[in-house]
Formats: C-alpha cells, structure tokens, sequence
C-alpha cells in the first residue's frame, strides 16, 4: 500500500485562518516523520458485535418517527485503487432536520426531536458498500463569523482496514447555496477534490414514495481520495 500518494490541495491546511477555531488546534511546529511501523499498516478486524439494531437507520431510534425529509444514503468504500474496502467500520452523525444536534453544546434556538438522536453506524460490505437511512439535515449556525451557517452536512469516521486509511469528513448535498461561504467546505484547495465530498442524488437509489436516495462514494487515500473535512 502506498501511504503518499494523496495530489496537493486534496487535504485542508492545518491552520486555515478563516476557520478560526484551526488556530487553537493547528499544529505550529513541523511535523516529526516517523518510519511507519507495525500500528500503522496492521489491519483492523470490525466486529459485527459492533452493530446494533436500528444503527444503520436513524430514523427508528426512536419512539415515534422523527420529523423532517426522509432520506437514503449509501456508496462505497474504496481503497486508493479502487478496490473495495470491506467489513470496515462507518460511523455517522448530523443535526437533526431543524438544523440541532443532540448534544448538551447545542444550544441554539431550534427544537430538538424526541424521536432523532442523530447517530449511527454500519460496517461495509463484500462490495465496499455501506447503506443508511435518516433525515435530511438542516443547515446550523456556528459562530464563526457574522451570518456563519453551515451548508447541510453528515459526518462521517472511517476506521478502513489499516490505520493509515484513517478518515474523517463530511458529506454535502448538491446544490447548497450556503458552499461559497463555508470555511469549513472552502478550506479544501483544490475544487475537485471540494466537489468530491457532495454526494449526487440518485433516483435508483429513492425507495418508491418513502425517501430519496442519495450516493456518496469515499476513496481512502490516493489520486482521488476523499478530502479530510473536520
Ligand atoms: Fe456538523
């Protein structure tokens, strides 16, 4: 496996001063190189004891049915050459369709739902695929700046099959008018590998009347890898 071969301007600066908050985290110092050693390239074995019921639909964690736009999310899972990353864990988390996590830190003036935790997790298939089901999320203020909304987005933490696949990003949704004035979308230079992390709505993928589908694939690593986003 090569470890190098991510093109400049895929992954965001460290220290990207109009997202302010990568000034207290950013590292300031150079980075110490390390030869890459066993942790690095060991694969990591997911459990399916790690999957719950309902964690792969986040629509039925709760009593009732959550409010908002039903959606359906799935893609694939693929290595740096385009080989399916299998049994791989995927996690997810987002706000709910009024724009508010479940979080104690969220505190802004929109209701939560008693029926939407906002939370989930699957593992990849023999195809690399991975498939969920929840709520469109709304788009949320955050403080950055005057009038700092964040385009609608879900988190995504992908564990792959060795550490140096290691990633966490997010996914948009096409078309958001709220992308040219996202320090957090933006501070991806390279506009290709920006637009990598929308996902395409997918009418093969929408369940008759119940939901859209939505397609997303994820590259870890590589020419077309799918860009950090924190
Ligand atoms: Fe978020």
């Amino acid at each position: 496996m090569r470890f190098d071969q991510t093109e400049p301007g895929v992954y965001p600066a460290l220290i990207y001063p109009p997202y302010t908050s990568t000034h207290k985290r950013g590292p300031t110092h150079e980075p110490l190189r390390i030869r890459a050693t066993a942790p690095v390239q060991t694969n990591i074995a997911a459990s399916t004891c790690l999957i719950l019921p309902h964690d792969n639909d986040l629509t039925a964690q709760g009593q009732g049915e959550p409010l908002g736009e039903k959606i359906v999310v799935t893609g694939r899972v693929l290595d740096e050459d385009g080989k399916p990353v299998r049994n791989s864990l995927v996690e997810v988390w987002q706000c709910n369709a009024a724009g508010r996590y479940w979080h104690k830190r969220d505190q802004h003036a929109a209701p939560l739902d008693p029926n939407f935790f906002g939370s989930g997790k699957m593992l990849t298939d023999d195809d690399g695929r991975y498939r969920f089901v929840t709520i469109k999320p709304g788009p949320y203020p955050w403080g950055n700046h005057a009038k700092a909304w964040r385009p609608a987005h879900i988190h995504f933490s992908l564990f792959g099959s060795v550490y140096a696949q290691r990633l966490v990003t997010q996914m948009y949704f096409p078309s958001d008018p709220l992308f040219d004035y996202d320090p957090i979308f933006q501070s991806i230079p390279d506009l290709a590998a920006r637009h990598r992390l929308i996902a395409r709505f997918s009418m093969d993928e929408t369940v008759s009347d119940k939901m859209l589908g939505y397609y997303f694939d994820i590259v870890l690593r590589g020419r077309d890898a799918t860009p950090m986003d924190l």
